[in-house]
């Protein structure tokens, strides 16, 4: 599609969205909220007022805005009546901007409403009648492996159906307990993989929605679906023992055809009994343990018309019986609110070192997760197998045993000729893959890995005069990619794969900024509060499994924390009233259990400053009380920003109680923290638990600490992501760059320098004295320690929000140079546009320069040994002069900019306390 002209003057409506997803086939009504990005050129161009208009299927308007006085270009509800369920919309948009001048209509988006719950479902559950086929144990042999037993081959599931006129628009419906992947005659449907994701399946099961008007025949047509065990009746977790015992323990499927046909009438093709089952090539599938094919026994062409099934009785591959039919019980189907995993990128390896014994070791260069795509061209039931790990050991072969019990292993038995080894319902988590088995010589174009995730556009960007922290900064987005498959998890290698909440809680933030995650955190605070007790307790991991009492300190508190985050990155309040139940819950669940405002019962695991480096442990009731005012502070914005005044004037007051008790049981009169242990600083300063008077002094203290351990630091999880933030701010910059630079041992750098290319667990995963750490918890791949990314946008780039602003329509630029950095440049494409943003430093001259989207303002604050004589491109002095705290030298000048680009320059800074 052409975009509508833009006139000199002229604004463009662009990438609009409904519910953060681009033309969204499913969306719950309370869900519906539309946001748009503007284009245009100048300075200073703001929206004033937006019209949006919603027509329906027939064209009728189903909601026109009207004029509205106002520049919000996000979080827009839906203001017409009900929309009707499975209904099918589209969208526009015009603007008026500051001299008044409307923009054309943006070009249509659409959304599609969700089905009703209840009465919008006509399909059963179904599933093989038989499943068990396979591992039956030879006589005289010893016993079966657990494992191999609980794996059952995927069942193969049709529908033969006729279709007597042409179809003119057709949407399949379809979920699974476990895994799906649809077929309709004989292709694939949608590019989404693991689909229908995980949640809480007692709970709420998501589905999916595709336009299959293009698949389908006037004449014979054939659906189908291929299950898995998946994270419904699959290995799952750290208890390998429970497979099948999470959920369930065989996989089915649910699916609704809906075509509407030329003369105006609906056929559908639901599941029921009339579907058959069977198997097929793949022999078990499991996300843990990997998946295993025999490609000779695909019934080939077994999900298109023409294909004879053999109904012979016998149950295995070839043979199709009835399947077994169950009535929906209560349990919702929604319609999936995160955006699709799917494959987002190919890599081919760097290398590939191969033995005599036929064993090749092939290096992708990168740890990623997802799985091989192998060619081969052998005879018949040559056997390949491919195992993944994330390093190698000292003689050069595949390190697994930090994996623990999860096999990670997929093999492949040919059927003879050019085939293509690919599995599609397991996860590894891989930079190196051991393959064996592989007939005659291995090319590099014969293997590909596949990169498997949520597809979360990119967001953000930095560049810089230091390599390594390019390659930091690019580890940082890798865990991420790696991680976010449905629901943030800990790490995709091992038997864990959970949804941490203390993890995606100090993540979040660095999250948002490197990928737009809005709709992939809407679908997953849902579990959050779905695993939620009935305390009121948030747990530590969600969806619940395993680990079933209430969250620890900084685990629970993400139910508040992440809802904010997303609030604060892309001004959605929706999410702050669809959950602000569930975080009153939990407030009050905290507020019952400790009466007298210092948090010291109901620590859940306590973890603490998780894998903090050191002997020296911060106080757990320190740092939960320390989280708890920050749930009090963030309640009291919610509250605020949601219309609650009553709420939040209680969570001030509640926030105040906190306080006093946190400085009573922990801060002395000179401003020491309990026993002065860097995250105890950390947390107090970064949560205001310090009285004005003393935070100099206390950050005084911190740097001290940190000088101490040879300008290291000691914080784990739950410290690490405020640290340099708060030396920062409390202008301890200079401390901030020398651990950032820091290439010893605990540090980024040290991970860096020692070829990770995601971010390591533990600040120890591997050191030049010990080697590997323990195998039993040492992930090559685990985000939390890469919190850091944060600073390195709101301080190193200065890419940030004035305090309490929301959504990025007012920001704060502020960059903090350092270090031994001569320039750093970067972007972030937020809700309102992009923001782009880069600075250097030529000997004494210190220039900063922006980009702003429109509908933004800005106010910029540039660093500077003498701020008075700062200017603008056109000469302009700053509009105020705002002297940096706790630095002698530092000043910094203050201008006020809209949109469009600026550039600034003035003395650079010469405090080397700053600096
Ligand atoms: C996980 C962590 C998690 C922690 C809680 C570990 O097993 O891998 O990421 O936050 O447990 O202590």
């Amino acid at each position: 599609m052409t975009p509508p002209p833009l006139t000199p003057a002229g604004l463009r409506c662009a990438e609009l969205r409904c519910a953060h997803l681009l033309d969204p086939l499913g969306v719950a009504p309370d869900r519906v909220r539309l946001s748009w990005r503007l284009e245009g050129t100048g300075t200073g161009r703001a929206q004033y007022a937006y019209q949006v208009l919603v027509t329906d299927d027939t064209d009728a308007v189903a909601w026109d805005s009207g004029r509205v006085e106002s520049g919000a270009a996000a979080d827009v509800a839906y203001g017409g009546p009900p929309l009707t369920a499975g209904g099918r919309y589209r969208w526009k948009v015009r603007v008026w901007d500051e001299a008044g001048t409307v923009s054309g209509w943006s070009d249509p988006a659409r959304f599609e409403a969700e089905l009703d719950r209840t009465s919008g479902w006509y399909a059963s559950w179904i599933g093989p009648s038989r499943i068990r086929e396979g591992v039956t144990p030879p006589s005289g042999a010893g016993p079966v492996d657990p494992v191999a037993r609980a794996l059952t081959p995927a069942p193969y599931l049709r529908r033969a159906f006729t279709v007597d006129q042409p179809v003119t628009s057709a949407r399949l419906h379809v979920t699974a307990l476990g895994l799906y992947e649809a077929r309709l005659n004989g292709r694939r449907v949608g590019d989404g993989f693991l689909t229908p994701g995980w949640t809480d399946y007692t709970r709420r099961i998501a589905y999916q929605t595709y336009d299959v008007t293009g698949l389908l025949n006037q004449g014979d047509n054939v659906l189908g679906a291929v299950l898995a065990h998946g994270w419904y009746a699959g290995f799952y977790g750290f208890d390998p023992k429970r497979a099948g015992a999470h959920y369930g323990t065989a996989p089915e499927l649910l699916a609704q055809l809906v075509l509407q046909l030329a003369d105006g009438s609906e056929q559908r093709i639901v599941t029921d009994a009339q579907w058959e089952s069977s198997t097929g090539a793949i022999r078990h599938a499991d996300l843990l343990m990997g998946e295993r094919h025999d490609l000779a026994l695909e019934p080939a062409g077994w999900d298109a018309p023409g294909f004879t099934a053999l109904h012979s009785g016998a149950s295995g591959a070839g043979n199709w019986r009835p399947v077994r039919a169950r009535e929906r019980d209560g349990t919702p189907l929604v319609a999936d609110p995160g955006p699709p995993i799917r494959v987002t990128q190919e890599i081919t390896p760097r290398s590939i070192a191969s033995d005599d014994s036929g064993r090749h070791i092939v290096d992708f260069g990168q740890n990623l997760t997802g799985w091989l795509r192998i060619k081969v061209d052998g005879p018949p039931r040559t056997r390949v197998r491919i195992r993944h790990g994330e390093v190698l050991a000292a003689d050069g072969s595949l390190y697994t045993d930090n994996l623990r019990t999860a096999r990670a292993t997929d093999e492949f038995t040919t059927a003879g000729g050019p085939e293509v080894l690919e599995p599609r319902f397991t996860l590894h988590g891989f930079r190196y893959a051991e393959i064996t088995g592989y007939p005659g010589d291995i090319d590099q174009a014969d293997v590909t890995a596949r990169v498997v995730h949520s597809d979360t556009p990119a967001a953000g960007n930095l560049e810089s005069s230091l390599p390594w922290l390019d390659q930091l900064f690019r580890t940082i987005d890798w865990g991420q990619r790696g991680n976010f498959i449905s629901v943030p998890t800990d790490c995709p290698q091992r038997d864990e794969r959970l949804g941490w909440l203390g993890d995606a809680q100090v993540f979040a933030r660095t999250a948002c900024y490197n990928r737009d995650v809005a709709a992939f955190f809407a679908k997953w605070l849902d579990d959050v509060t779905d695993a939620q007790l009935p305390s009121g307790a948030f747990t530590d991991v969600a969806p619940r499994l395993t680990l079933t009492g209430a969250g620890a300190p900084a685990w629970g508190d993400a139910g508040v924390i992440v809802p904010w985050t997303v609030w604060k990155m892309y001004g959605d309040t929706a999410v702050l009233d669809r959950h602000f139940g569930a975080m009153t819950r939990w407030m009050d669940f905290l507020e019952r259990a400790n009466p007298d405002y210092l948090r010291a019962r109901e620590l859940g695991n306590s973890y603490n400053d998780w894998l903090a480096p050191g002997d020296d442990d911060t106080p757990h009731e320190l740092l939960a009380t320390a989280y708890w005012a920050h749930d009090a502070a963030l309640m009291a914005e919610i509250a605020d920003v949601t219309g609650r005044p009553d709420d939040a004037a209680g969570y001030r007051a509640l926030r105040a109680k906190i306080g006093s008790a946190f400085t009573d049981a922990f801060v002395t009169a000179d401003g020491q923290v309990a026993s002065g242990i860097q995250t105890a600083y950390v947390l107090a300063l970064h949560m205001n638990l310090i009285s004005d008077d003393l935070r100099a002094a206390t950050a005084e203290r911190l740097v001290a600490a940190i000088r101490a351990a040879g300008w290291h630091l000691t914080t784990g999880f739950a410290g690490v992501g405020y640290l340099l933030p708060v030396l920062s701010s409390t202008g301890h910059n200079a401390a901030a760059y020398r651990l950032l630079e820091q290439d010893t041992m605990p540090s980024w750098r040290y991970m860096t320098d020692h070829g990770a290319t995601t971010i390591w667990e533990r600040w120890d995963g591997w050191t030049a004295e010990r080697g590997f750490a323990s195998p039993w918890m040492n992930s090559f791949n685990h985000y939390s320690l890469g919190s850091v990314g944060e600073w390195l946008y709101r301080f190193l780039l200065g890419i940030d929000q004035e305090p309490g602003a929301a959504g990025f329509g007012r920001l704060l630029l502020r960059p903090h140079p350092g270090g031994s950095l001569d320039w750093a440049r970067g972007s972030y494409h937020s809700v309102r546009g992009r923001v782009a943003v880069g600075w250097q430093r030529d000997r004494d001259r210190f220039t900063y320069r922006a980009e702003l989207p429109p509908n933004v303002t800005a106010t910029v604050r540039i660093p500077s040994a003498q701020a008075a004589e700062v200017r603008d491109a056109a000469g302009n002095a700053p509009s105020a002069l705002a002297s940096f705290p706790g630095t002698g030298g530092v000043q910094e000048a203050v201008f006020q900019v809209g949109s469009g680009a600026h550039e600034f320059s003035g003395p650079a800074i010469s405090d080397p306390g700053y600096s």
